[in-house]
């Protein structure tokens, strides 16, 4: 029992199609799931939709249908949505079940029996938007805080849950348990409410006003309240009483929120556990508002994002690893677009990118593809420090992510990147390659790089699970194989020497920024930095760099320089130059090009080849190419 793990979202409104905010409280939660299960604990994940309500019904006529007809087609949106994010729920509640609400209707019977619910005549400020009586104090210039519309006066009898009577429960409960609501300043806000008498909860709502409800089991002249009804969609998806579920999962409970709905989940709902005799929950985790242009994300402001075409736009693990790196849990984040492609570009492509494809491409240069035997004498002195710089990334990742410090363990993940990044650079593999007396230690240390990997694609696993199972393809691990539970991250020395690596890929594409210079708005300046380009130049500087077309007729490598060829060319008349495209081009396949040299570069000599003049390429992080002609064109011809 004590090794479960149940975790659950708030269950959605469908008064409105799932946006950002909705994506990231459901991918955080599937990221502690899948955490517990590198812990190796039996999980439970819930989400689901909350459809009751008055909000619902006027959302039904504005698109004139019924309830029933509109919350399946909004409550539909949001079960297809979750797979397309790699969220993995186990189940889906809707509060519209036969099952829940036979549940709701139970407890509330139970507190009813029990005493703990009333009849009453009440008169207060009631916001529709809320679906609750506020008192004078909670509004904000008169007005309800969250809406910021004018509560109306009501006057009616209604069915009220003696709340108050466990107040002094529940301050004691939360000083018992520090980490009961967490982050503390949420814990704060909970104790601040708490310190002011607290009144007992409506918990009913006349049919005369409203129908789309489940009808109250002792009165059907009145529907119950719906945060009663959704609060318990926890319980009720685990089969309270007895089911098998309810009895292994519940006590593990974790329930994931943001701010905004707080007091329902921090003071309703143990109280109403309290009053119905069931153990309450055992942290309430909350988070931060997503904002766009500073501004809370909403349907009248015209700023909602929209998860899927971000999804679309940039793949999916970027997306979540974007959501989980850039928000603080607790505080709010400014969302932008243009935060996501820096993130992309310098923690993805950049850091975790090209430490794969780099490490790999020695696997394939220095041992045809094959992970190297480690000799047990060298391995010390190889691998530095790694194996202890691993060891203690993983306890910092777990220490965080078991407080939902997930920014914080997605950065230790990068510090042991940045490590092995230094640590290549470091022992410079090129240079071990160069001797056979060093090839012990280069076998040492791409073996102590690759185990490197292997525990990164294990820590990265539950924020990005594509990107783990493709990484642990390249690395030559058993789909099979435990390779993402923290045990296994703890232990070094697991892959096997002598298995075969696949060919190496770029794991995230850089994105070309280019594209999006008109969307987001950068100054001129902006983008030349960006795209690193140098300063303006004269036409009179410009005609002082001799251009001419050149014909390859001989093409030769030189020895002990991986990337340089030594060209004879014709530009008119005859040059030797060296060229650094080795990489790219083999000698055979040049002979008879023609390309663009500058041909009053001053000679220089380069691996003792006396080069005269340099020949223009296109040059990125992968490849080179040549710079030639459309049509074939006389040797020495300028270019102007
Ligand atoms: O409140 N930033 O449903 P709801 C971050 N049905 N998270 C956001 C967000 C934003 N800008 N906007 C929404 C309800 N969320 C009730 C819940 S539970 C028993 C009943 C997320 O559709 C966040 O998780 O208004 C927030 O608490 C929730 O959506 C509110 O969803
Ligand atoms: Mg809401």
């Amino acid at each position: 029992m004590n090794n479960s793990f149940y975790v659950t979202t708030p269950i959605y409104y469908v008064n409105a199609r799932p946006h950002l905010g909705h994506a990231y409280t459901t991918i955080a939660a599937d990221v502690v799931n899948r955490f517990n299960q590198m812990r190796k604990a039996e999980t439970y994940f819930l989400t689901g939709t909350d459809e009751h309500g008055d909000k619902i019904v006027e959302a039904a006529e504005k698109e004139n249908t019924t309830p029933r007809v509109y919350v399946d087609k909004i409550s539909k949106l949001f079960r297809e949505l979750w797979p397309e994010l790699g969220i993995s729920n186990d189940d889906f509640i809707r509060t519209t079940d036969k099952n829940h609400i036979q549940i709701v209707e139970k407890i509330l019977q139970d507190i009813y029996d029990s005493g703990d619910i009333y009849f009453s005549e009440y008169e207060g400020l009631y916001c529709f938007g809320c679906e609750r009586f506020y008192t004078e104090k909670e509004l904000v210039d008169g007005k309800c805080p969250d809406h910021e519309s004018k509560p109306e006066r009501i006057k009616e009898s209604n069915y009220f849950f003696r709340m108050s009577k466990y107040q002094d429960w529940l301050v004691e409960h939360i000083h018992k348990n520090p980490d009961f609501i967490r982050p503390e300043r949420y814990r704060n806000e909970v104790l601040s409410f708490l310190k002011e008498p607290l009144e007992d909860l409506c918990i009913s709502r006349p049919k005369s006003r409203l129908k789309w409800g489940i009808t109250i089991p002792f009165d059907t002249d009145y529907v119950i309240y719906v945060w009663f009804d959704a609060l318990v969609n926890y319980i009720s998806a685990l089969g309270y009483p007895d089911g098998k579920k309810f009895i292994q999962f519940w006590p593990s409970a974790q329930h994931i929120i943001a701010k905004d709905i707080l007091k329902p989940h921090g003071i309703y709902w143990p109280t109403i556990l309290k009053a119905a005799g069931i153990e309450v929950y055992k942290h309430l985790n909350v988070h931060g508002y997503w904002n766009v242009d500073q501004s809370k994300m909403s349907k009248s402001l015209g700023n909602v994002v929209e998860p899927l075409s971000l999804k679309n736009k940039y793949g999916l693990d970027a997306f979540r690893y974007f959501l989980m790196r850039d928000m603080v849990f607790g505080l709010d984040s400014n969302f932008s677009e243009e935060g996501l492609v820096n993130r992309i570009n310098s923690d993805l492509a950049n850091d975790l990118g090209n430490l794969f494809s780099r490490v790999l491409a020695m696997v394939h240069k220095y041992f045809k593809g094959s992970i190297p035997q480690i000799d047990l004498t060298l391995d010390e002195a190889a691998s530095l420090s790694l194996e202890k710089d691993a060891a203690e990334a993983v306890t910092e990742f777990e220490v965080c992510m078991d407080k939902f410090a997930f920014h914080k363990a997605l950065a230790a993940i990068w510090e042991l990147i940045s490590k092995m990044n230094k640590y290549v650079d470091l022992t410079a593999p090129w240079e071990l390659a160069k001797k056979k007396s060093s090839q012990k230690q280069l076998e040492a240390v791409i073996y102590n790089l690759l185990e490197g990997l292997r525990v990164i694609s294990g820590m990265i696993y539950p924020i990005m699970p594509e990107t783990a199972r493709t990484m642990q393809k390249h690395l030559g691990i058993d789909p099979g194989a435990s390779f993402y539970e923290l045990d296994h991250l703890r232990k070094w020395r697991i892959i096997q020497p002598g298995t075969i690596l696949p060919k190496t890929i770029t794991l995230f594409p850089r994105i070309d920024v280019k594209k999006e210079d008109a969307a987001n708005g950068d100054t001129d300046q902006d983008v030349k930095t960006r795209l690193k380009m140098k300063p303006e130049i004269s036409m009179e500087e410009f005609l002082k760099v001799d251009l001419r077309v050149a014909t390859i007729t001989a093409a030769e490598t030189i020895p002990r320089a991986k990337k340089l060829l030594k060209l004879e060319v014709d530009i008119g008349e005859k040059r030797t130059i060296v060229a650094g495209i080795a990489n790219s081009y083999s000698p055979e396949e040049l002979i008879g090009k023609q390309a663009i040299v500058v041909a009053n570069l001053k000679s220089a000599k380069l691996m003792g080849v006396l080069s005269s003049g340099m020949l223009l390429a296109a040059v990125d992080e992968k490849e080179c190419t040549v710079a030639g002609m459309d049509k074939p064109v006389k040797p020495g011809t300028p270019l102007s």
